[in-house]
């Protein structure tokens, strides 16, 4: 990955902004653009302390996501990576491990979802590879990938549970959160 362009942090989308929902398309090609705006998201991930974060999250409709565990997961030799245009072609097991998101901040619950998982998914220079990954790698990616189909982690929980958390999103919509990365909330217009 080429890392000669000025990187630059972006504003996370929270809650609320509707680009959270859309499904974004694949990608046909990585363009400098895109290489700037991958840099972009790693750094603007690192700064907000997230090991995982989408394109959509920065309002970039692109199925593109940047997955960094490489402090948290014992995994030294893991490098941050790029995932583009990502699909399971296998999974195994179920298990339920808390999430959080930087779009949903100081919201966490536990999630039910594959144990396991295969990808096969395009690098940055648009060679399909293939990737089978558990633990919190396995995790990360799943999570990642509900937002490039316009999917929160709270919409895998229980009426009674969302119930429970609506005065917290509410105040996360209105942009009523004590987090120290820069944000914005896009209730009708979105970049693309
Ligand atoms: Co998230």
């Amino acid at each position: 990955m080429k890392t000669e362009f000025d990187v630059s942090l972006l504003p996370i989308y929270l809650y609320g902004s509707e680009v959270l929902k859309k499904k974004a398309p694949r990608m046909t090609e990585v363009t400098d653009d895109d290489i700037r705006l991958i840099q972009d998201m790693l750094e603007t991930m690192h700064e907000a302390s997230g090991i995982g974060l989408a394109a959509t999250q920065v309002g970039e409709l692109k199925q593109l996501l940047v997955i960094d565990l490489s402090d948290s997961d014992g995994r030294t030799e893991m490098k941050p990576m790029a995932i583009i245009n990502p699909e399971i072609i296998a999974t195994e097991g179920m298990v339920e491990i808390e999430e959080g998101c930087l779009s949903i901040p100081d919201i966490r619950e536990a999630v039910k979802r594959p144990e396991k998982i295969t990808i096969r998914f395009h690098d940055t220079t648009m060679t399909l590879q293939e990737l089978t990954a558990d633990g919190m790698l396995a995790r990360v990616i799943q999570h990642e990938m509900d937002h490039l189909n316009g999917v929160l982690f709270i919409d895998h929980l229980s009426t009674a549970k969302r119930t429970f958390l609506k005065n917290k999103l509410r105040k996360i919509a209105k942009g009523e959160v004590d987090i120290d990365y820069e944000f914005v909330i896009d209730k009708k217009k979105t970049k693309r």
